[in-house]
């Protein structure tokens, strides 16, 4: 079949011939094939009928081969939307597939927001490629949908448009359904998708999950999507799982964790050791450090200098770039400089000059609207003392765990993050070690954030991670050693005896988990 791409968000087809072929290998896993005849499948944002095209292409060749010639039921596909025009595209293509088979039939579809659409049919199997929509941009739309009882069942803040979709394709499945969709991968660990999450843990099982660390859509780069194929009440003990070129499979009760119901997929290899991280970690980071993001100036060409310029000298601070963070150091010379103001700050008359050209600008800041700062004021200039005190820093996002330490001033932008001790006695040096070592890539690869194939070092997975923190000092200053000599000249070598430490404090076989 040709398909006619002219609407950039509908599914490429290759992935639509996958995801029904998922679908309907499933359903004939418990019914003969001549059961087809009573199939029903729906999408509820079908758009021009990708899906519900490839699933019906797949049920047409079916019933050839059990009438030796192709058969159709208007009952089969039902598609929802709320684009007509859409709508209008699915008929044409479905009409050119009707020819090429030869045969004589009309579409169930029908125009409507499914999300606010009763809807008691029941259906086999749900496919889904839903909008993806955040509310932030989008309140009205999501102000319509909270005013119904299905809204306000399934609403949680911070989540996406498209959680509804899954929610509501839930629904209308039938005991043992089959749901197989596309979607953005975030939601497997977004704090907004919990309910989500819990809802699908609660009514069915997984059966494949296929991650992928990159963006199946040739125009949405950026994003990354999750194929995921579930049973309702089904009594699957094992998911296969896709990720690139990784494929195994895991057990149904591995995937959750405890907390946050969040979806982890750990190869089988992997899981007794991050079991064991968990297990040997005595505290939380987060019990040990305060974790602070940078700064948020709201204006960074009236408040960033390239130039030192003296007579600004009270304010102006060396303000680095994440780039100069690397493993264990910083770059020394600051690329920038900026003009550190916050709402403690007495203006002198030059900086009030200066900055007076930019009134009508930086009054328009979020921040000053809501009357929270002063109009001259960086929009979040945080706590002064995370960029003064000794301190670890590491880039937003990053390949790899690479966390390094200054006790120079070192002011950054919101894509840094700053470490600080939560008492004076927290050994710094102890903790920079753990943070680049091996054990803690793994934990971080497999439990903390991810986006593609970038670690993401934000606030809450930070503090949620495990670390093993000895309350022998000499362990302590065993470690705090190797750093040092890292910190002056990085060598593998003592790398190694830092990972080789941390691999058997937390029960770690490196060289098991590596052998192929
Ligand atoms: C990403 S497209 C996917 C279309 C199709 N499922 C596919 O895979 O090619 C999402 C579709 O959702 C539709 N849509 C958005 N909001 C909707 C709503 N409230 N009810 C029904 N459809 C909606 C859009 O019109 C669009 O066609």
């Amino acid at each position: 079949m040709k398909v006619d791409y002219n609407y950039k968000i509908y599914t490429p087809e290759q992935y639509a011939v996958s995801m029904a072929k998922i679908a309907i290998e499933k359903y004939l896993n418990s019914f003969p094939k001549e059961e087809i005849d009573n199939i029903k499948v729906a999408d509820i944002s079908c758009g021009s009928g990708n899906l519900l095209l490839a699933i019906l292409e797949e049920l047409l060749k079916i019933s050839k081969e059990i009438y030796g010639e192709y058969r159709y039921k208007k009952s089969w596909i039902t598609g929802f939307d709320i684009d007509e025009t859409a709508l209008e595209l699915f008929e044409k293509r479905a009409k050119s597939l009707f020819i090429e088979y030869k045969i004589e039939g009309e579409l169930n579809i029908k125009r409507c927001d499914s999300l606010c659409e009763a809807m008691e049919e029941k259906y086999d199997i749900v496919l889904g490629n839903p909008p993806y929509l955040g509310e932030k941009n989008h309140k009205e739309i999501f102000q319509n949908i909270k005013e119904t009882n299905f809204g306000k069942k399934y609403y949680q803040p911070k989540m996406d448009y498209f959680y509804f979709f899954i929610e509501k394709g839930i629904d209308i499945l039938k005991e043992n359904g089959i749901l197989v969709y596309l979607t953005t991968n975030y939601w497997l660990k977004a704090d907004g998708a919990e309910n989500l999450r819990g809802k699908l843990k609660k009514e069915g099982e997984f059966f494949r999950i296929e991650n992928y660390t990159y963006s199946i859509f040739k125009n949405a780069k950026g994003q990354h999507n999750v194929i995921f194929s579930w049973i309702k009440s089904g009594d699957e003990k094992i998911i296969e799982i896709i990720e690139d070129e990784n494929r195994y499979s895991i057990y149904q009760d591995n995937i959750f964790t405890k907390e946050h119901n969040k979806i982890v997929l750990i190869p089988p290899v992997w899981k007794e050791s991050i079991d064991s991280i968990r297990d040997r970690g005595n505290f939380n980071l987060g019990d040990l450090v305060n974790v602070n993001q940078g700064i948020v100036s709201g204006a960074d060409k009236v408040f960033v200098f390239k130039e030192y310029d003296e007579k600004f000298k009270d304010y102006l601070k060396p303000f680095y770039k994440n780039r100069d963070i690397g493993k264990y150091s910083v770059t020394e010379v600051p690329p920038f400089w900026i003009m550190y103001l916050n709402g403690k700050m007495e203006l002198s008359s030059t900086t009030f000059d200066y900055l007076d050209e930019f009134k009508q600008l930086l009054s328009k800041r979020r921040e000053v609207v809501h009357e929270r700062i002063n109009w001259w004021e960086l929009q979040w200039a945080r706590d002064e003392e995370i960029f003064i005190k000794p301190k670890i820093v590491v880039r937003q996002r990053c390949k790899t765990n690479n966390f390094a330490y200054t006790e120079r001033e070192f002011y950054g932008s919101a894509d840094i993050y700053y470490l600080t001790g939560k008492t004076p006695d927290i050994n710094l040096f102890y903790l920079l070690g753990y943070l680049n070592s091996e054990a803690f890539f793994y934990w971080f690869n497999y439990i903390g954030k991810k986006k593609g194939k970038n670690l993401e070092f934000y606030s809450t997975p930070l503090k949620e991670s495990p670390i093993y923190y000895p309350k022998d000092e000499s362990e302590l200053l065993y470690i705090e050693g190797l750093v040092k000599k890292q910190l002056e000249n990085y060598q593998e070598e003592i790398q190694k005896e830092i990972d080789s430490y941390f691999n058997n404090k937390l029960g770690i076989n490196i060289k098991r988990l590596t052998q192929k």
